[in-house]
């Protein structure tokens, strides 16, 4: 009989299983993903199954809303779908430094206040050190309960032995089980720590945040088998151009998805951002002529993004044209467009577009907001105030429908934005979207009409 292998390799980005290296996963495609690692024994019993639990016929289950905690937090509450469901196991996941800690101390300090004490589990930094971050961020409660702890069985034995409203685990990468096979962090040890606090969240109705780093290229470690495993996925990202940060759900099994909440770091931590709009409109450019800001989708992720253009009259005969972060050729493209179609004399002048903090977009549906940016430029006109745009031109003048208008639309809603120009051919998605005023444009033509003539 062959016998089992003693170890197999496993891909650090998917989770994927190997029984030999491989340069490439062949599962999520990952270069030198591939780590070596004990093999589990057969069998064992994994998974967010309820000990001892009996089948009940489907008439006989409650259907009533499963019972919520609030975070404290109204806008960790709403990408949550109205709080923190008993008994359910949420990841949030975000780059390193980006305010995981700073928020689940906010989250707990809060949450303790009205509701049983929360236990912090920090396998990264000891005691001392949250200490000082809590008085930094004026929440040193009696109700938070420190743990600084690595191993899961003493993490369990605690967590079990007192009534807490919710766990925090202060990262699931950094802990590890005694039963597992190999060191903290790989991808074994992170799925078996993960099922068996999920097993823990269901049996005691527990509420379990896992708060998990993502890899440079943004992903979370192991994630695929994570994200099965958990009821919510939360992505806490930095929004690359402004001091704010943004929490939004990628999976919610209690909730809607693509809800946004937005805070401010600051220097006495996280603040909500009621009207997050202020933060690009805010700014002294937008609102002003040669201002455009981007309904842009990068990936899944929408993705807000000012488009500033630069109009000057050429002292050379050759006029420049420079762009920074957007294809110069597509520049040079929309040029002769706007100058045959919307009638602007562009030959004579040089044109200088740039995407505001260093952002780059390589979708059609940039068109939209750059001719209308480059075209405010030229006319010295602004567009309608709290406007964003999306949508492809094409070299006829016409305004093509795009792909992920809902996702862009709904993300122009959350972040407070009242008006979106966009191609016809969307319109109707606009819709789902009442306190959005839609101007569907239908050419580059329509559009300068319908941006002050
Ligand atoms: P942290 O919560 O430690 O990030 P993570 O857990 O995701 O790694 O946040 C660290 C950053 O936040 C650090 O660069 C300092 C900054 N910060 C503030 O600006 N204000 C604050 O009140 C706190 C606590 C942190
Ligand atoms: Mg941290």
């Amino acid at each position: 009989m062959a016998r089992r292998p003693v170890t197999v390799f496993s891909c650090s980005a998917c989770g994927a299983q190997a029984p030999r290296w491989i340069g490439r996963c062949t599962e999520c495609g990952g270069w030198n993903t591939l780590v070596e690692e004990a093999a589990a024994p057969p069998s064992r019993a994994r998974g967010a199954a309820t000990p001892g639990a009996k089948p009940v016929p489907l008439s006989g289950v409650d259907a009533a809303d499963a019972p919520r905690v609030s975070t404290g937090h109204p806008e960790v509450d709403r990408v949550l779908g109205g709080g923190l469901v008993a008994g359910s196991v949420v990841l949030l996941g975000g780059e390193p430094g980006i305010g995981k800690s700073t928020l689940l101390l906010q989250v707990a300090a809060r949450m303790s206040a009205t509701a049983d004490p929360v236990l912090y589990v920090s396998a990264e930094e000891s005691a001392r050190q949250i200490r000082m971050r809590a008085d930094r961020l004026g929440v040193a409660s009696s109700r938070v309960f420190l743990l600084p702890e690595t191993s899961l069985e003493k993490i369990l034995e605690a967590a079990s032995g007192a009534r807490f409203s919710a766990v925090v685990i202060d990262s699931i990468q950094t802990i590890s089980s005694a039963e597992g096979l190999s060191g903290a962090g790989t991808v074994s040890q992170v799925r078996e720590c993960a099922a068996r606090l999920a097993v823990f969240a269901k049996g005691g109705d527990v509420p379990v945040i896992l708060v998990g780093h993502v890899t440079k290229d943004g992903s979370l470690a192991g994630p695929k088998t994570l994200e099965h495993l958990v009821d919510a996925v939360l992505s806490f990202e930095g929004e690359r151009f402004h001091a704010h940060r943004v929490i939004r759900a990628l999976k919610n099994r209690f909730g809607p998805v693509h809800e946004l909440g937005v805070f401010e770091m600051t220097g006495s931590g996280l603040v909500e951002v009621k009207n997050p709009s202020s933060l690009y409109l805010g700014s002294r450019t937008a609102g002003r002529p040669g201002s455009a800001v981007l309904a842009a989708v990068e990936g899944t992720r929408p993705l807000l993004v000012e488009v500033q253009a630069l109009t000057v009259e050429s002292k050379y005969g050759t006029p420049r044209r420079t762009a920074i972060g957007f294809d110069s050729t597509r520049l040079a493209l929309l040029l002769a467009v706007l100058e045959r179609h919307g009638k602007l004399a562009l030959s004579g002048h040089d044109v200088f577009l740039n995407l505001a903090g260093g952002a780059e977009s390589e979708e059609p549906a940039a068109d939209l907001a750059v001719v209308a940016a480059v075209a405010g430029s030229y006319r010295g006109r602004a567009l309608p105030p709290e406007s964003a745009l999306f949508g492809e031109v094409g070299l006829l003048g016409e305004v093509r429908a795009v792909t992920d208008g809902p996702l862009r639309l709904r993300e122009a809603v959350s972040l407070g934005f009242r008006r979106v120009i966009l191609p016809a051919g969307n319109a109707a998605e606009a819709s789902a979207f009442p306190d959005l005023e839609a101007i569907p444009v239908r050419s580059v033509e329509e559009l300068l009409a319908r941006t002050g003539g």
